[in-house]
């Protein structure tokens, strides 16, 4: 959840760590710092809030301006308040050592317990790492014995990233559970950093760390070791263009990201039909998705599409309870979804599934991410990189994977009549996106501060993902249901303050939610209804309409989620939100 970064090099570091920090803003962005090695000596510079708190500051005092080696990090509190003496990077006693870490170090009281006589200045778990490093070194041990000997007696999740004065031309990394990839920039030097979007603007030259491995990066080489021994790895190459991760000329990314889903959309479905032939789906007995947030709602959508296309019985669970469940995943195919392939709670699933003889197919936006390299399929959803917290792109792009998927599952060809349909969809979404009267109802939506989302069948997960979005940035309330399920408790809510946004496009169960909706409005409730264009004229007048276009009844979520992206996304800007970096998400949730 935080973002952490190095960069070692013939460059300024601060040339590369300050942009990169922008980047990995996303991960984190209650507090923000840096820490350079200069004339050899450890400074640190650290301050609460965004990373444009942490420039102003640096400006202000007097921090060296040009070093070859410097990390930097942006927080997303877990132990400890975000505060100036919280923030990262953290030191040792004698300020020699200096730490970056994102993850949990769960043991980390039992070690403040044996380093009594080290005085501790935050409330984070992070801190102990430097002071552990420190006793190593009074030992009489080299930085990288101290290091690694550190290591073994930390328990729980980390990214971590070291510099010290005491060897000035390394920085020193290690991973686990907690993503870590390594930079080439030719002819410059290396930048270490949490993610892989991150680097575009550097690098299209990456080195992934598994997890126990170590990176010692020095100015020409890096070392890589896995049980203390030296192991030799190969990069990848990224295909994201640079512009790909620039606002483009909108005022947000979210807005950017909402806009490109007819060609996100066209993409992936590209992408997967040139290697149609290819994809060899393991042999299984069961099949179950696991996935969290909107990745699980586009699961929820993808469930329906099995189970009606391919004819298969699907289970479908939230990553973080699948690892509680007694499941016995012998012959179980796992399909497992995740934008950032980074997901904690995704990946253990997925690792414990496997252990229990799962096989994987992984459908990830990000090729190189740890949920990619663990599947034992990958599907590629090709929304390129998605910068803004609230997932939109990637949630179109899910869904064109997994109709595909779902298509493969039942032995059809890319011939298919679906596929055909499934080509009109970009035109579709383009159309909507080009006119629509979403903006318009933003101020209203502001004065609620509870909404329900209500939808059957294929639109019920398309309602959970507009009540998610609605939450996470506008911050106001929302529930879905679906909406046959109302009468059973629901109902007793709904009055004049009540909104209740219907995701009703004119399909087989049309008449159903049609009901629903008239028990709403016989009780004063304020309805928007999401419908598709021609059958406005069914519902009551006092209804909001918004027309999506006509599509086959099995695809109509990927038109009737654009509506409810917009509306959230226009709610939060009337109602002056940090759209793309609400208060308390991070955009890779990498703590379990
Ligand atoms: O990277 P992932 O797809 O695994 O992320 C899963 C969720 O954390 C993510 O979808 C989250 O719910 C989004 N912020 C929703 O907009």
């Amino acid at each position: 959840m935080c973002g952490i970064v190095g960069f070692i090099g013939k460059s300024n570091a601060l040339h590369f760590v300050i942009p990169a920090l922008y980047r990995l803003e996303y991960r984190g962005y209650d507090s923000a710092g840096i820490s350079v090695i200069h004339n050899g000596r450890v400074f640190v510079a650290k301050k609460k809030g965004k990373i444009s708190a942490l420039t102003t500051y640096l400006s202000e005092v007097n921090f060296p301006s040009y070093a070859n080696l410097g990390i930097g990090h942006t927080r997303w509190a877990t132990h400890g308040e975000p505060s100036d003496y919280n923030a990262h990077p953290h030191t040792d006693s004698t300020g020699e050592i200096s730490v970056i870490h994102n993850g949990i170090i769960e043991n980390f009281l039992q070690i403040k317990n044996q380093l009594k006589h080290h005085s501790f200045v935050s409330e984070t778990d992070t801190e102990v790492i430097p002071h552990l490093i420190e006793e190593e070194m009074k030992k009489g041990k080299d930085p990288e014995t101290a290091f690694l000997d550190a290591l073994e007696k930390i328990e729980g999740s980390y990214a971590i990233v070291m510099i010290t004065s005491k060897d000035p031309n390394k920085i020193f990394c290690a991973r686990k559970r907690s993503p870590l990839v390594v930079g080439i920039i030719d002819g410059v030097g290396y930048i270490v950093s949490s993610d892989i979007p991150s680097l575009v603007t550097f690098t299209k030259k990456v080195i992934p760390l598994d997890d126990d491995e170590v990176a010692i990066v020095s100015f020409d080489d890096v070392k890589f070791l896995k049980n203390r021994q030296r192991i030799y790895k190969q990069p990848i190459e990224i295909k994201w263009d640079i512009q790909e991760a620039e606002k483009g000329g909108y005022r947000h990314f979210m807005l950017k990201e909402i806009m490109e889903q007819p060609h996100v959309v066209e993409d992936t479905m590209h992408e997967i039909l040139s290697v149609w032939d290819e994809i060899v789906v393991p042999k299984y007995s069961k099949i179950l998705i696991t996935a969290c947030g909107t990745s699980f709602h586009a699961g929820a959508v993808g469930r329906i599409w099995f189970e009606s296309i391919a004819r298969k019985e699907v289970d479908i669970e939230y990553a973080s309870e699948l690892r509680y469940k007694d499941k016995d995943f012998q012959d179980s195919l796992i399909i497992s979804i995740s934008q950032s392939g980074e997901t904690a709670d995704t990946l253990e699933a997925v690792r414990i599934a496997k252990e229990k003889g799962a096989k994987v197919v992984g459908l990830v936006n990000v090729l190189g991410s740890s949920l990619s390299r663990e599947a034992d399929l990958v599907i590629h959803t090709n929304a390129g990189p998605e910068i803004g917290v609230a997932a939109t792109k990637t949630f179109s792009a899910q869904l064109t994977a997994l109709l595909l998927l779902a298509l493969k599952l039942a032995g059809f060809q890319k011939s298919h009549k679906i596929v055909d349909e499934l080509r009109r969809i970009p035109e579709k979404i383009d159309r909507f996106l080009s006119k629509n009267n979403v903006q318009d109802l933003a101020e209203e939506v502001a004065t609620f501060k509870n909404a329900l989302y209500l939808g059957r069948w294929i639109s019920y997960p398309v309602a959970e993902e507009g009540a998610l979005k609605l939450k996470e940035i506008s911050y106001i309330h929302a529930e879905a249901y679906p909406s046959g399920e109302m009468k059973h408790g629901p109902i007793a809510l709904i009055s004049q303050d009540m909104l209740s946004v219907f995701v009703m496009p004119y399909d087989r169960i049309f008449k159903k939610t049609f009901s629903n909706l008239q028990e709403v409005i016989a009780r004063k409730g304020k309805v928007i209804s999401v419908i598709t264009q021609g059958y406005e004229n069914l519902l009551p007048a006092e209804v909001i309409k918004i027309s999506i276009p006509q599509t086959d009844d099995l695809l109509s979520p990927f038109v009737s989620v654009i509506p409810l992206q917009l509306l959230s996304y226009h709610t939060a800007v009337y109602l002056g939100h940090d759209v793309d970096q609400p208060r308390n998400l991070a955009k890779s949730v990498t703590v379990e």
